[in-house]
């Protein structure tokens, strides 16, 4: 399953970084969960692990406001694309660090790709010194203007390895978590946009290969029109 996500985003550079040039999604949650993360640690943090940093879009966000942030992705590939922070390729499942040694660690749209958040999660407390913070976004999905999940009126689901109940429980487990929703105003096209990203199309079309899923994606959301609204839950926890 991990080699699997690893080759996924290792596929999704290029993609992503366009998807991310055009809309800023990334950008936008992880300036959230920064803000959320930053109330809760009396205003700064002196050193951040963003766990699964990608091509550094969270570890820019996080940069601006802490000392130190150290960027961990399983992805070799997406982490290279990152120049600014220190990196290190490694699974957020074994974090290659001593207890107590950062004062936040931020999952921005990373931990749901775990096949069990639990095991991340408890490297993340082993990592935190106390009182330090930990903070996670995980999707919701999308939904059209009644209401109605977009993928279900197609007939298709939309699944990640862990769903935001998942990622909640296992924080809820070993922190003190607050929580919400935070609701994006955007379109079909957008939607569209999202699964040319191959690691995102593996949602709709786990099993075929990156240029296969994405054309399946192409031609499931072909049809799409009007706005439609990305949900993303946030979970934002203190160490004893
Ligand atoms: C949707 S991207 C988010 C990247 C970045 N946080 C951002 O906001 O743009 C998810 C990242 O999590 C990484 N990831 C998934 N599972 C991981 C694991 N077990 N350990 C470390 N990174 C992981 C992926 O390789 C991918 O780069």
């Amino acid at each position: 399953m991990k080699a699997v996500v690893r080759t996924n985003f290792d596929d999704s550079v290029s993609a992503y970084d366009a998807y991310e040039r055009r809309t800023g999604r990334f950008t936008a949650l992880a300036r959230l969960l920064a803000a959320e993360m930053s109330v809760r640690a009396d205003g700064h943090f002196t050193s951040v692990l963003d766990a699964g940093a990608g091509t550094g879009v969270s570890t820019r966000v996080f940069d601006e406001r802490s000392r130190r942030t150290v960027a961990l992705d399983i992805s070799r590939e997406m982490l290279r694309e990152l120049e600014s922070a220190p990196r290190v390729v490694a699974d957020f499942d074994r974090l290659p660090f001593t207890a107590d040694a950062f004062d936040g660690v931020a999952f921005t749209a990373s931990l749901f790709l775990a096949p069990d958040p639990a095991v991340a999660v408890r490297e993340a407390a082993r990592v935190l010194r106390s009182g330090g913070v930990v903070g996670a976004v995980a999707p919701l999905g999308w939904v059209d203007a009644d209401g109605t999940d977009v993928f279900a009126a197609l007939d298709r689901e939309s699944r990640s390895p862990a769903g935001a109940d998942e990622v909640e429980a296992a924080l809820e487990d070993a922190f003190a978590v607050t929580a919400g929703t935070w609701r994006f105003a955007t379109t079909a096209a957008d939607v569209r946009r999202f699964h040319t990203i191959p690691a995102m199309a593996a949602r709709l079309y786990p099993t075929l290969d990156a240029e296969e899923r994405v054309a399946k994606a192409r031609d499931l959301l072909d049809g799409l029109e009007g706005t439609v609204e990305q949900r993303w839950r946030w979970i934002v926890g203190v160490a004893e």
